[in-house]
């Protein structure tokens, strides 16, 4: 599978895709790739006829202490991995690539309101860097659809908005969360975890399914299930949230709140991992089933 490192090439070869009457989707990724990223590329194929990835470490989504510098780059191993699920054209530019001017006096996009609630709260500036990068990408590969995990909830959220706001011609699609057999959500971040810290981790799935399971059974006590979510992170864990919200808009959920999403974010150890649940009023959605007695 080839890959290209400038815009140029990869316009060049699009270019051609496209006057071939092909049709391009885009896999936006940081790299490090696991099977959550590879199961956007097999969609991808479903949606496309050529499938287009792109990894790209972005220093704009990184606040200052983060782990910019330390976040894995894998580019051969994921090379390899992107060849076996018959991506059709890797996009790897380096920063100078992407942002020429440098990238503190470049050019930023914001999607307002969505940007600042939940983990816009606890990582200021993050998702005016994700929407930067995105509206760039999409800018230069010019796809017909591109492609984003649900893990990354409401990121995929400020992305259509971002699209609907902006007029972007491409189709936004959504890929469920790709879970390992104890339902911890697939991270490139869950490499930091340490062998012990591993085995606490899927208390953040579990808990979010109690409270997935309350919604279900009728329970509409939104701040006393986010307490008491809290309060069971907080025995292995440290949270930075638990809340309940409207899928669709991300507002406070009310009494006429039908789809629901449980969304939350933890500390453990290096890791701060995030994950969330969709519910449907009297109907669940998506993940194994729960682990039953650990
Ligand atoms: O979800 C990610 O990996 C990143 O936020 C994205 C969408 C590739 C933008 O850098």
């Amino acid at each position: 599978m080839p890959a290209v490192h400038g815009v140029t090439g990869l316009r060049d070869q699009v270019q051609r895709w496209r006057l071939a009457g092909e049709r391009i989707a885009l896999v936006p990724t940081m790299g490090n790739l696991h099977a959550g990223h590879l199961k956007l590329v097999e969609e991808a194929h479903r949606h496309a006829t050529r499938a287009v990835v792109s990894i790209f470490v972005n220093p704009l989504q990184f606040g200052p202490g983060e782990d910019y510098q330390s976040y894995p780059r894998t580019l051969e191993a994921d090379q390899a991995k992107l060849q076996a699920v018959r991506a059709d054209l890797l996009f790897a530019p380096a920063v100078e690539e992407m942002y020429p001017g440098g990238r503190d006096q470049v050019t930023r996009v914001e999607v307002p309101g969505l940007s600042a609630i939940l983990d816009g709260e606890f990582r200021p500036g993050h998702f005016s860097g994700v929407a930067t990068v995105v509206l760039k990408l999409l800018n230069i590969v010019q796809p017909d659809v591109a492609l984003f995990g649900e893990k990354d909830y409401q990121q995929l959220l400020i992305v259509r908005r971002l699209v609907t706001d902006l007029s972007l011609p491409v189709e936004i699609v959504g890929v469920p969360i790709m879970r390992e057999a104890d339902g911890l959500a697939m991270s490139s971040r869950n490499q930091y975890l340490t062998p012990a810290e591993r085995q606490q981790a899927p208390l953040l799935y579990r808990t979010l399914g109690e409270t997935a399971a309350a919604l279900r059974n009728g329970r509409r006590d939104f701040s006393r299930l986010e307490a008491e979510a809290m309060q069971k992170l907080s025995a292995q864990l440290r949270p930075d949230y638990v809340s309940i919200r409207a899928a669709h808009t991300l507002a406070a959920a009310d009494t006429n709140t039908r789809d629901f999403v449980v969304l939350a974010a933890v500390w453990l150890g290096k890791a701060r991992l995030i994950d969330n649940i969709q519910v449907t009023a009297n109907e669940s959605r998506r993940g194994p089933p729960l682990p039953q007695n650990s």
